[in-house]
């Protein structure tokens, strides 16, 4: 007769921590929960806060009709064992401010952050959400000595997402028929690349002129300035959660999706030391691939001024970092 009781069967949960409670910490516990991909371990600075939180997801499940658990701490301890770490903890930009602004405090939380995450969860593969994103990626890559393969940024899957959204609304069609690709650096010289974009199929180019597609390119620029100009305090967070929750589901099903990641350059490109957005194929090992378009000559040249731009911040932030004992 069956027992349950003798069952050999073990039941394994994966898990996730997020390193940082605040807007795009929160959402994208409650994404992953609700998805049902993961029990989730929410950790801020803030006492209380990732307690609360917890329970208030916690309290949803039944509603929402996953049984995840969802667990808010300050203990690095309780992240033990994550095979998942993603960073959003450090502060967002104010009206006027620009990613590059936020170098000084954030760098030194993301560096302790993924310091003390790697500490309880060596082999989990980390995902950087915090900005200025393409340095704190490779400050943590460089903190931590993890493989470039475990440790990325997510930016272009939301930058990719804002490009689509707008064509979708300029042509009146659905949003996910539409497919793009950002690559570079997340900021005000990231690379759009309207050669590559599709609508089922169709090339852009086929569908809307040279001016248009313009227009759309330096609104997907100026993205994430348009809703912060918007919101006066903080800045977006249900696409950022979005977008990483993507990359999480890439990593934890083994999907091989083929997505835009920023990841430390070791010679693509013809770069290195620097991290920008390149495309990548994410499965359970993490990066598992990453793809060398061939880029036409203002595309290779605009991609050169984005890894420029974000060397010499790296630099910057290499000098503030001088001192700190974490790094
Ligand atoms: P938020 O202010 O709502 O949350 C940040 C949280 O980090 C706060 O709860 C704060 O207490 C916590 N925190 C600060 N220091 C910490 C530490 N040492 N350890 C643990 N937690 C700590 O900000 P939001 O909107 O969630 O944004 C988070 C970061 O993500 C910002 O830097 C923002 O610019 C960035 N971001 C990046 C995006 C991207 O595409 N890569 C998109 C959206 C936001
Ligand atoms: C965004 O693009 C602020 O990086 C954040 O919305």
């Amino acid at each position: 007769m069956y027992n349950p009781l003798s069952s050999s069967i073990v039941c394994y949960s994966p898990r996730i921590s997020v390193i940082g409670a605040g807007r795009v910490g929160s959402t994208l516990a409650q994404r992953i929960a609700e998805k049902n991909l993961a029990d989730v371990v929410l950790l801020d600075i803030v006492q209380g806060m990732p307690q609360g939180l917890a329970l208030d997801l916690m309290e949803a499940r039944g509603i929402e009709m996953h049984n995840r658990q969802i667990i808010g701490t300050n203990d690095y301890a309780d992240t033990t064992g994550s095979e998942i770490v993603v960073i959003t903890a450090g502060f967002p930009r104010k009206p006027g401010m620009s990613r590059d602004d936020l170098l000084k405090t954030n760098a030194k939380i993301v560096v302790d952050a993924a310091k003390q995450a790697i500490t309880h969860s060596p082999d989990a593969i980390f995902i950087v959400v915090t900005n200025p994103l393409d340095v704190m990626t490779y400050l943590a890559w460089q903190a931590t000595q993890l493989p470039r393969d475990r440790i990325m940024g997510m930016a272009g899957v939301l930058d990719s997402a804002r490009f689509e959204t707008f064509i979708a609304m300029e042509l009146g069609v659905l949003p996910g028929d539409v497919k793009t690709m950002v690559l570079g650096s997340h900021g005000d010289l990231m690379v759009p690349l309207p050669r590559f974009a599709t609508v089922n199929g169709i090339p852009l180019t086929e569908l809307l002129d040279t001016d248009t597609i313009q227009r759309l390119v330096e609104r997907t620029r100026h993205g994430g300035a348009e809703i912060v100009e918007l919101m006066h305090t903080g800045g977006a967070f249900f696409a950022p959660a979005s977008a990483t929750c993507m990359m999480v589901e890439s990593i934890l099903l083994n999907q091989s999706r083929l997505l835009p990641v920023t990841v430390s350059l070791q010679g693509e490109y013809g770069l290195e030391n620097v991290a920008i957005g390149i495309p990548c194929r994410l499965g359970c090992g993490g990066i598992e691939s990453v793809l060398e378009l061939n880029l036409s000559d203002e595309e290779r040249a605009a991609l050169y001024r984005s890894a420029e731009s974000v060397q010499n911040n790296i630099e910057r932030a290499q000098e503030i970092l001088k001192e700190h004992p974490n790094f």
